[in-house]
């Protein structure tokens, strides 16, 4: 992906120019893993693991090598997002409950060059608390309410911005 910067990683810099595919991190916040088991009228019944493998799929097609996360742990997330922004690597994000108040999450979303925030949920068809995104103004854009095919369209959208 080229953000104007020096080189474009999508190529090896081995002077061979041989296309590789670009890696998306899929970055899953707290009480995501018990997806499935969790509110299923809201949130589904299908499992964080499924998900998992249906991206990397869904990735696959794409020629993006997908990578899915899920942590309860702030710092864990934190430390994955300097991972993203170090590496230059573009990101899929639902912050879940973060969303709402966590100044340290979107102050590391800022450093990230591409996020695209994913609610599985049409937050704003819920409690007035689940409005606001502390993360949004720093996202490229938002998708919200489309359940997990959200997390595809922020794939394909992340694929036909690559070149
Ligand atoms: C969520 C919406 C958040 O308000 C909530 O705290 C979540 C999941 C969603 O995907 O709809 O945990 O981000």
């Amino acid at each position: 992906m080229n953000h104007g910067r020096e080189h474009d990683p999508d190529w090896h810099n081995d002077g061979v120019s041989q296309p590789v595919t670009q890696r998306v991190l899929v970055l899953n916040g707290p009480n995501l893993g018990r997806l499935g088991k969790r509110e299923p009228e809201v949130y589904g019944s299908v499992t964080h693991d499924d998900l998992r493998l249906h991206l990397e799929g869904t990735g696959q097609g794409l020629g993006l090598a997908v990578e899915v996360r899920q942590t309860d742990h702030e710092g864990e997330m934190i430390g994955w997002l300097h991972e993203a922004a170090d590496a230059d690597v573009p990101v899929v994000l639902n912050p879940a409950g973060w969303t709402h108040y966590s100044i340290a999450v979107a102050d590391a979303v800022a450093q990230v060059p591409i996020v695209i925030e994913v609610h599985i949920s049409n937050v704003h068809a819920r409690e007035d608390f689940r409005r606001h995104s502390v993360v949004s103004p720093y996202a490229l854009g938002v998708i919200v309410g489309l359940g997990l095919g959200g997390y595809d369209l922020a794939l394909a959208h992340l694929a036909a911005i690559r070149d």
